[in-house]
């Protein structure tokens, strides 16, 4: 446009001089029209004049207009930025905020935030690890106390405890017993902890983690160590009252044998015996219990033995009780003490009994079944493997959760004082593990009870099969090796082997019986010796009496085993062993038995033990 107007102006100057020269020098036209013209000249310039301004001031305008669309354009590119960014930056953030929702929702755990600052400090978030773990929806969590997760075994310290938490704007860690929305209860170990802003509490976050799982296997372990440190203790009393057992109820024997007693005093030592036997058969089943009791274990079949045994249990149930057994036509072969079995079967059949007392059926069965390794992780020493497991089950009254847990603890029992001691299922429990077995059980109030008892299948044969003695009455003449540090029960045996015509070196140590052995001119026909004694150990001893004496035959005796010994099978495999306390009449019958046996092939019973 200006470059136009530069154009145009030039001419129009030159044209408009020309115009006033012509008009002034020459006499063309009229006057007017010369005065006219020469009026117009100045007017046209001074039109000009005024153009170029106007169109100066235009192109100044556009100019400055320019300059002011440029710096808005500048400015709209730098409000866009600022709104690109932004926008970008919105993004990332919304971006993260999904992320971190998406982590949240793939939490096993719970989470939870709540408002402390509304009434009543509402969830106002949970993630989907809350839902699964609670089984309520968010919907439905959304604007609740967190307290309705708890119920009626909820601890009300551990809730206490939370409370004072809160109040405080501290954070807690507790381990809850919550319940989810179907009522099955689980340990929640919960975690909540304080969100400020500011220095003003805004929030609660809560982490719920489920560890019901790992308090099942705390609470095994725990049962397991309370039950060790009970066999420790049971053992170890056990152990003790062996050893006066024996003398009291071993002299008992013998007064009652005595010529010349009087006869006020027969009922007397009668009553002593009877107390003595009952102490024995308690210190017996907390061996058993303990497992420290000397198994002496056969190759045998489970239905067998329980069908040898029926008699016996039919008359312990008495007529109102339906016995049945569902036995298969061909099972595996288990290793156990049979004389345990037995004592097992009672005191599972006398529980029935007691907890029938108008009469109900009764179950003994048996089957093949595999453990794999998924059953027995959960259990303490159980492998995997072939089990038979035998099956007492009864329509009684049966047990509530708080007895359950606890029937196998020796001592413990419900019944009213005199009637049941507590030590039936202690036993049950001792015997099975010591058969490298497991026992579970299935009860429910008004409903009954199933004891599952499983016993590892072996394959291999039974090696040893002693026939019972019947020589416990034939006088002896040979000569025993007495070794026993505690003087009441030598005495004891001594005076038994005696009465029944031994001869009898006796010798309260190891040393003084080695002594004994190699002062003896005659021969030793038997050692009977004490398992743990001071300085010498039976096992040391049988050795060194070997090298002087080989043909010795050997029986130990013990009130207790030690676990390592027991479980080396030093006395299942190779030796005769006598369970303290033993009676006069069962020194004897042992005594006999062994004298009477063969002797094994090479004669040298120590040599080849040793
Ligand atoms: C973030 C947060 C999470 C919580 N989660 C649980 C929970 O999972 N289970 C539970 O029993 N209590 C939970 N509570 C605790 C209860 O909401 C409540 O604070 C507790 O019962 C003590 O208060 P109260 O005595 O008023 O019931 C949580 C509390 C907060 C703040
Ligand atoms: N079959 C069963 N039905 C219901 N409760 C049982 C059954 N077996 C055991 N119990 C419960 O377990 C408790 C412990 O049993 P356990 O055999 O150890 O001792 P006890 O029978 O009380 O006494 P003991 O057997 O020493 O005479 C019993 O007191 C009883 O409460
Ligand atoms: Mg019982």
């Amino acid at each position: 446009m200006r470059a136009l107007v530069k154009q145009l102006l030039r001419p129009l100057l030159l044209i408009g001089a020309v115009l006033l020269v012509a008009a002034i020098f020459t006499d063309f036209g009229p006057v007017p029209f010369r005065l006219l013209l020469a009026a117009t000249v100045p007017a046209c310039l001074l039109g000009v004049l005024l153009f170029r301004e106007s169109l100066r001031a235009s192109v100044e305008d556009e100019r400055r207009a320019r300059e002011q669309s440029e710096d808005r354009l500048e400015k709209f590119a730098r409000i866009n930025a600022e709104l690109t960014r932004e926008l970008l930056e919105s993004r990332v953030l919304d971006e993260e905020h999904q992320l971190r929702v998406k982590a949240f929702d793939a939490f096993l755990q719970g989470v939870t935030i709540t408002d402390p600052n509304k009434p009543e400090n509402p969830i106002v978030y949970v993630n989907e690890g809350f839902t699964r773990l609670t089984g309520y929806s968010r919907d439905e969590a959304l604007g609740k106390n967190c307290r309705f997760l708890q119920g009626k075994d909820t601890s009300p310290e551990t809730i206490a405890t939370i409370g004072a938490a809160i109040r405080e704007q501290r954070p807690c860690f507790v381990e809850i017993q919550n319940y989810r929305k179907d009522g099955v209860p689980f340990w929640n170990a919960l975690s909540i902890a304080p969100i400020f802003e500011d220095n003003k509490l805004t929030h609660f976050v809560g982490v719920q983690t489920d560890i019901t799982a790992f308090k099942q296997m705390e609470f095994q372990l725990r049962q397991k160590q309370k039950m060790e440190a009970i066999g420790h203790l049971a053992g170890g009393v056990a152990h003790d009252f062996n050893n006066l057992l024996t003398v009291i109820n071993g002299c008992c024997e013998l007064l009652r044998g005595t010529d010349g007693m009087p006869d006020d005093a027969l009922p007397l030592v009668e009553e002593v015996h009877k107390a003595g036997e009952r102490a024995a058969t308690l210190t017996r089943q907390l061996l058993a219990f303990s497992r420290k009791t000397v198994l002496q274990p056969t190759v045998l079949s489970l239905p067998a033995l329980v069908t040898d045994f029926e008699k016996l249990l039919i008359r312990l149930i008495g007529e109102d009780i339906q016995l049945t057994t569902d036995f298969p036509a061909e099972g595996g072969l288990v290793r156990v003490d049979p004389g345990q079995i037995e004592q097992v079967l009672m005191n599972l059949v006398i529980n029935a009994r007691d907890a029938m007392p108008r009469g109900g059926r009764l179950t003994i069965g048996a089957r093949d079944v595999f453990l794999d390794e998924d059953y027995v992780r959960q259990l303490s020493e159980v492998r995997p493997g072939r089990y038979v497991r035998l099956t007492v089950s009864d329509t009684g009254c049966g047990m509530d959760k708080s007895t359950l847990p606890r029937i196998f603890e020796p001592f413990f029992t419900t019944k009213p004082v005199g009637k049941g001691t507590g030590l039936g299922l202690a036993m049950v429990y001792g015997v099975v593990k010591a058969s490298g077995g497991h026992v579970s059980v299935e009860s429910e109030p008004g409903r009954g009870t199933t004891f599952h008892l499983f016993f590892p299948i072996v394959d291999e044969p039974d090696l040893v099969a002693q026939p019972p003695s019947r020589h416990s009455q034939t006088p002896g003449c040979e000569t025993v090796l007495l070794v026993e540090d505690e003087a009441g029960v030598r005495t004891l045996a001594r005076q038994a082997l005696e009465s029944r015509g031994y001869r009898v070196l006796e010798a309260a140590d190891g040393e003084a019986a080695l002594q004994l052995c190699r002062e003896h001119p005659g021969e030793i026909d038997l050692l009977l010796s004490d398992v743990v004694m001071p300085r010498m150990s039976g096992r040391e001893l049988r050795q060194r009496v070997a090298m002087l004496s080989p043909h010795t035959r050997v029986i130990f005796t013990s009130g207790y085993t030690d676990d390592a010994v027991v479980r080396h099978g030093v006395f299942q495999a190779e030796s005769d062993f006598l369970q303290k306390p033993f009676t006069v009449h069962g020194l004897l019958r042992k005594v006999r038995e062994v004298l009477d046996r063969a002797p094994a092939p090479g004669g040298e019973l120590l040599g080849s033990r040793a």
